[in-house]
């Protein structure tokens, strides 16, 4: 299940779905991450709506999986874990990856809705006062643990390790956010007729 975790994670659906759609490659546009804010800078809402929802079900699908058969929240952290490296580290696109947002907030969903929610709603919260995605997602990635504490004490060290994951994989962006360059949250503007 570890592997499979991985080998789903490695499929980056941001690389794909601009390929099919015509579009450049993330890699050389924007902040150059293969995930769906990056997506929206260039290739527009529907695009990036795309990138989230595919990357959400690769950390989705194995926690599930695991999650229904009964798998030990430990282990059910490093499956989770697993499907997150392959997203940052795809063995299919030369280990050159995303930051495993998405994918590591479709790993927590099985948890319960109710973690789902609040984690929406802080990276909401947090994306509407500052307008910078990379932050949403620090602060929601931070609360994590504490709200599955919370929620559902048994899940709260798997939830922290991917949270760990997560803020290490944003550091040039805690980097550009401290310098004050950090690229605020916008879309694609509509060309004129
Ligand atoms: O989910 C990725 C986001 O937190 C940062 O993306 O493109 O602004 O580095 P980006």
């Amino acid at each position: 299940m570890i592997l499979a975790a991985y080998l789903a994670g490695s499929i980056s659906s941001a690389i794909l779905i601009c390929r099919l759609r015509g579009l450049p490659d993330p890699r050389t546009q924007g902040s150059k991450n293969p995930g769906a804010t990056n997506v929206m800078r260039f290739g527009g809402i529907s695009t990036a709506i795309m990138v989230l929802v595919f990357d959400m079900l690769k950390g989705a699908v194995p926690a599930y999986l695991a999650f229904i058969l009964g798998v030990n929240p430990v282990f059910l952290g490093v499956i989770a874990i697993a499907a997150c490296l392959g997203h940052i580290y795809p063995i299919f696109f030369g280990f050159k990856g995303g930051k495993g947002v998405a994918t590591a907030f479709g790993a927590m969903v099985p948890i319960g809705g109710d973690l789902a929610l609040c984690l929406i709603g802080t990276w909401i919260l947090v994306a509407l006062i500052t307008r910078y995605s990379s932050l949403a997602a620090i602060s929601a990635a931070i609360m994590a643990p504490v709200y599955t504490w919370w929620l559902d004490e048994r899940f709260a060290l798997p939830v922290a390790m991917l949270s760990v994951l997560i803020i290490i994989r944003h550091k040039d962006n805690i980097i550009r956010l401290r310098q004050g360059d950090e690229t605020k949250l916008t879309r694609k503007k509509k060309t004129p007729k």
